[in-house]
């Protein structure tokens, strides 16, 4: 496990970036396990900014995005998909065809769950996947739980991750109770997992998972096992 803390947000997002734009330089039709929420916003916008200084090419990359909110179809503006296509995919020279969200819309989460894992199969893996944390120590929507679960599969959100949420919805109420997460079987076989963190009220969770018993109390803590982990986390930005 390697972690790094960096000064502020902005170079938290730079060093992350790094470790992206390295695989796209690498592996030009590299498969990228993506993320959303507000941690990855200012990595993505470094991307961005990388592709339109004309130092990265994403036309073969591959994307599969960690989870999405059962109920909601990509042109909502909560949509995950809504989220990658806005901050990340309208903006460089990927090809839409090859992203992928787990559907929110599908009548059979059962189904889409094995469709999504069939998915990831048959792109080949992971070659790197980018976390964020939640405040209870979930990744994707893996929630605190009496057991890890593998598959991609559906989730009913925790109170605490509904009201974290809620900052994105006009009320607390509009926020999905489900959603369809990666499972972790998926997350620990990505050839690397990169995990960010932003912000001091992240401080304990992480050190809980990196540092603490391995347990599904606190599923992020499963990641202590992965081969190849780097964390970079910075405090809140004075
Ligand atoms: C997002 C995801 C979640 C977030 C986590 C932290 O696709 O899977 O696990 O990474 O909730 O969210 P932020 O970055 O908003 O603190």
């Amino acid at each position: 496990m390697k972690i790094i803390e960096t000064k502020n947000y902005a170079e938290m997002s730079k060093r992350a970036a790094d470790l992206i734009a390295a695989q796209v330089l690498l592996k030009p039709d590299a498969v990228l396990g993506l993320a959303t929420g507000s941690t990855p916003i200012g990595l993505y916008d470094e991307l961005v900014r990388r592709y339109e200084a004309g130092e990265l090419d994403f036309s073969a990359i591959r994307s599969v995005n960690l989870d999405e909110y059962c109920g909601l179809d990509g042109t909502n503006d909560q949509s995950y998909r809504y989220f990658m296509n806005t901050h990340l995919f309208d903006r460089v020279n990927i090809d839409p065809k090859n992203t992928n969200v787990p559907n929110g819309k599908a009548t059979d989460f059962a189904a889409e769950g094995e469709r999504y894992d069939a998915l990831i199969r048959q792109l080949g893996g992971i070659d790197i996947q980018l976390l964020g944390i939640g405040l209870d120590g979930h990744i994707g929507f893996n929630e605190p739980d009496d057991a890890f679960t593998g598959p991609t599969h559906e989730v009913k959100l925790d109170p605490s991750t509904i009201a974290a949420n809620a900052r994105f919805f006009a009320s607390e109420d509009e926020v999905p109770r489900s959603a369809i997460t990666m499972g972790m079987a998926s997350i620990m076989q990505a050839r690397r997992v990169l995990l960010v963190a932003n912000g001091n009220s992240k401080a304990e969770i992480l050190k809980k998972a990196l540092f603490g018993p391995i347990t599904p109390q606190v599923p992020a803590s499963l990641l202590q096992l992965h081969p190849d982990l780097t964390v970079i986390f910075c405090g809140d930005d004075k």
